[in-house]
């Protein structure tokens, strides 16, 4: 049976939801669900927007077939070739051969690499390039890495519809709802929006402003993208939060505390950190990234102007749930925050140092502070550094000048690690004959501690 809402008279929305597949991509949890939209225009041509991910491909087929009501297929318009869209499109050509597909020549690359087929007869469309089906003219532009390179949005002149492809869109299925002034956005959706728009869109920041710069030029009065609400009313709330996601702008000044504690020990610091900042009146939250997704806790270092990464070494290392957010940060161009830290380590401490080369690797990210150390756990005497850690984020939060910085003594370790199993001689100089009690290893492997 089909199931449509209708968008404007001669538009109609035809897609589908998810609600049984447990991640998006195979990465991205999606306990919401998730909506494949696709739409049909009945003009004096028809037109079909996009086709669909398999898991939704039977509600999208007997949609179409019922929407075109025995009319012929007459266009096709691909904004993105990722396969959540289209790959259904292979089975389409072959239940309506009679469409022309509109697309641009990376689209058609895309289309014999997945679908194994040469389209013929595609009207491929450049930048500004115009189609008219009858009383509507669309306009086509380039928005490439919105969120691959083949990626166009169209723009109806007539009803001033943008069709955005994945720009604008959400995680989350559409329970019936079909329009983003139908639900509380901000309330319901917009932790979802912001979620998906940083993991999957959040690496390309300066090709979404390219967009953002193109779509002011226009007149819009409705977005419609390919997977969330579709946007009729107070456009500006989404507009305004693209533009600051895509400048790596925080949304909210306070602290985020993403925190990896395997006894305990790193968490309760954690705890007495956030405590202490919750008492200066900042505004501060906290994520066990080993128990939260870590594309929740990417998403919400997005909106926090501050972040205290906090983690214990693991067998020499960065603990591995940790080390797997930081660089999905890299990796997703994250930039332009003020961070400390805070390491752990039970005989040598090096978590703090890895997490440093991390943040080395992302963009005008500003350490606060040296790192808070930890051996086990907050030693007697040590709450004191994080009184001061909390002093100087919420001066720094408020925009006050930085207090003039004490450095723990815990910073500037003095002694030799062995290389091989940890041991640690606490001195200033090693003996050239030193022979490691623990591994009998020669005083060649230890190195200074930092
Ligand atoms: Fe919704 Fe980039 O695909």
């Amino acid at each position: 049976m089909y199931c449509i809402r209708k968008v404007t008279d001669d538009l109609l929305w035809i897609g589908g939801n998810d609600r049984q597949s447990p991640v998006f991509e195979a990465a991205h949890p999606v306990p919401r669900g998730m909506s494949y939209n696709a739409y049909l225009l009945l003009d004096e041509k028809t037109v079909l927007f996009d086709t669909v991910d398999r898991s939704v491909q039977s509600q999208f087929f007997e949609n179409l077939d019922h929407a075109l009501n025995g009319r012929k297929l007459d266009y096709v318009v691909i904004h993105h070739m990722e396969p959540d869209h289209a790959a259904t499109l292979g089975d389409l050509l072959l239940r309506h051969p009679e469409a022309t597909l509109v697309c641009n020549g990376k689209a058609v690359n895309m289309i014999r690499q997945f679908h194994c087929t040469d389209p013929s007869g595609a009207i491929l469309v450049n930048e500004g390039d115009t189609l008219c089906t009858g009383r509507h003219t669309f306009t086509f532009y380039a928005a490439p890495m919105v969120h691959w390179p083949e990626v166009v949005v169209s723009y109806d002149s007539t009803d001033k519809i943008l069709f955005s492809a994945d720009a604008f869109g959400t995680f989350g299925a559409l329970n019936g709802y079909l329009f983003a002034d139908e639900v509380d956005f901000e309330r319901d959706w917009m932790d979802e929006a912001r979620r998906y728009y940083t993991n999957i869109v959040g690496k390309y920041g300066p090709q979404v402003q390219a967009l953002l710069k193109k779509a002011a030029t226009l007149d819009i009065q409705m977005i419609c993208p390919l997977h969330g609400p579709v946007w009729r009313k107070d456009l500006g709330l989404v507009v305004d939060k693209y533009a600051k996601w895509a400048a790596y702008e925080p949304e909210v000044k306070g602290v985020l505390i993403p925190f990896a504690s395997i006894y305990g020990g790193t968490e309760t610091a954690a705890n007495i950190l956030a405590c202490r900042l919750a008492e200066l009146g900042v505004q501060v939250e906290m994520y066990d990234v080993s128990v939260t997704h870590y594309s929740y806790v990417l998403a919400e270092c997005f909106k926090y102007s501050h972040i205290v990464f906090a983690a214990p070494t693991f067998n020499n290392g960065l603990f591995d749930t940790m080390e797997h957010l930081m660089r999905d940060l890299c990796h997703h161009n994250f930039q332009n925050r003020t961070v400390a830290l805070i390491q752990n380590g039970s005989w040598a401490p090096a978590s703090g140092k890895l997490m440093s080369e991390l943040l080395c690797q992302m963009k005008s990210m500003e350490l606060l502070e040296a790192p808070v150390t930890l051996k086990s756990a907050l030693a007697p005497g040590q709450e004191q550094e994080l009184e001061s850690l909390a002093q100087a984020l919420c001066a720094s939060v408020k925009g006050e000048q930085p207090s003039v910085k004490e450095e723990a003594p815990q910073d500037k370790p003095r002694g030799f690690v062995c290389k091989i199993c940890g041991f640690i001689y606490e001195s200033d100089t090693l003996p050239e004959d030193f022979v490691c009690p623990i591994c009998r290893r020669p005083a060649s492997d230890f190195e200074p501690l930092g």
